[in-house]
């Protein structure tokens, strides 16, 4: 059979509303023009994000019965553990409320002020976390990774010679650990091949350095993995997915992602001194060990998802269902970022509002303009997020590439939910040039998408 159908029916429903051209007008005018402002109830189809947004499965909502919220040594907790512990093979697993948690006391264990943390593309919260402690987070891209048209089939991949050259220039004292990103989220959800984390791995074997992973989406890269790279066709998901743990001292996630988590995340090292370290902040800020900011419930359902999250039928349909909302897009000339990604399909801001400066934020301003047309919301992943004004006054230091980004939720949006969103998207295309630019009015210095507000630029 050539379809491919969603491997799951649906036995609980959650109505969505229309709303009017005119009234989403007013309430994006209201929200500072900022999709994240807005109410969730005035969003027709949400793809802000795919992060904590999915559906649980009955398997899920099974375990949540069962939870033992326990304070400590809950029956979830060792259920938590055995699963997590199963697929990434570190020694120590401990639970966070989220991925930033994660981030946060990785950080605060490992990292100290002037260090340098080098990774294929960090994440905002990851980068965030890094820049607290006073370090420098340093993306080591592919050079393919700056051309949207570019087919590279693990583009997330890290540039290994920049890797090496980095820990030459700034030593091996200032190197707290490499992270890698699986797959690259800020990188368009561009996978990581096995032989880049195995070269990553010698690179820090020569050195003596701890190779982690920002696992958030490691079941789609292990997936990719089976699809593109040679010798990796007959082996089960999860086979492969041992392999890329196999490589790493640790691991982060959030577990919003590929545990099918309405909430969660983890730390997992092999290093019985970082993982005191951390087990001490956790019950500082966090909770006890066995429980980490989460309830038992959480954990419970954590444990199932994270080993449905490599069944091979869900993942052909997750990979393909992203891939169909990218051809029909390239099909009507939209311009995307290629090869499509796992979780999301990524416009290319810049092309398609070529009459908006980057001052005028044009992947912002399509998002904006994509919620007023159809009601869908969508997250740039561009200039806002990651353009930084200069130190010296003297405008602005704009990222490579302006994407808006529509994150596909798991298990959420059936087929013809997708071709709602492919239809509006190109009835937009069609009335690009009317696109409004848009500037910051209030701009916080960390991570200013979330809360800042804009208003119409000058054109
Ligand atoms: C790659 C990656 N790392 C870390 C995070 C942060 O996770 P959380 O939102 O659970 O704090 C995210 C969230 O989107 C992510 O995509």
């Amino acid at each position: 059979m050539r379809t491919i159908i969603e491997p799951f029916r649906i036995k609980v429903v959650e109505p969505i509303r229309m709303t009017t051209r005119e009234e989403r007008r007013g309430l994006i005018a209201e929200a500072g023009f900022n999709p994240f402002r807005l109410k969730a109830e005035h969003v027709l189809i949400d793809l802000l994000t795919d992060s904590g947004t999915g559906a649980m499965s009955t398997a899920q909502w099974a375990g949540v019965m069962e939870g033992d919220e326990s304070y400590a040594g809950a029956r979830s907790f060792f259920q938590f553990e055995a699963a997590v512990r199963d697929v990434f093979g570190h020694r120590h697993v401990i639970p966070t409320h989220q991925g930033r948690a994660s981030e946060r006391l990785l950080c605060a264990a490992a990292v100290n002020d002037g260090d340098v943390v080098p990774g294929n593309t960090h994440f905002d919260t990851t980068r965030a976390n890094i820049e607290a402690v006073r370090a420098e987070a340093r993306d080591l891209k592919l050079p393919e990774a700056a051309d949207p048209e570019n087919e590279h089939p693990f583009k997330g991949n890290i540039d290994v010679e920049s890797l090496a050259a980095t820990i030459q220039q700034v030593g091996r004292d200032r190197v707290p650990f490499v992270l890698i990103t699986v797959t690259n989220n800020s990188g368009g959800g561009q996978p990581v091949s096995m032989s880049n984390l195995r070269a990553a791995r010698q690179v820090c074997d020569r050195w003596g350095i701890p190779l982690i992973l920002d696992c958030a989406r490691f079941a789609e890269n292990a997936y990719f993995i089976k699809l593109r790279e040679p010798g990796f066709g007959a082996k089960a998901p999860i086979e492969i997915a041992r392999e890329m743990f196999s490589y790493s001292d640790g691991a982060v996630m959030s577990m919003k992602k590929d545990a099918f988590g309405n909430i969660g995340g983890g730390i997992t090292v092999n290093s019985d001194e970082w993982a005191e370290r951390i087990r001490t902040h956790l019950i500082l800020t966090e909770g006890f060990p066995t429980y980490g900011g989460l309830a038992g419930r959480d954990l419970s359902a954590l444990a199932v998802g994270i080993r449905e999250i490599l069944d091979e039928d869900y993942l052909r349909y997750r990979i393909a269902s992203t891939a169909y909302v990218g051809s029909h897009l390239n099909a009507a000339g939209v311009p995307l970022l290629k090869p499509y990604g796992g979780h999301a399909i990524f416009l290319d801001g810049r092309r398609f509002c070529r009459h908006l400066r980057d001052e005028q934020l044009p992947g912002w301003s399509l998002s904006v303009a994509l919620y007023e047309q159809v009601g869908v919301r969508a997250c740039e992943i561009g200039n806002v997020m990651f353009g930084r004004p200069r130190a010296d006054g003297g405008g602005w230091d704009w990222p490579t590439l302006d994407l808006v980004r529509l994150a596909i939720p798991r298990r959420v949006y059936t087929q013809s939910h997708m071709d709602y969103v492919v239809e509006g998207i190109i009835e937009l295309f069609g009335q690009r040039e009317s696109i409004q630019g848009l500037r910051f009015v209030h701009r916080p210095a960390v991570l200013p998408h979330f809360t800042a507000t804009f208003a119409p630029a000058e054109p």
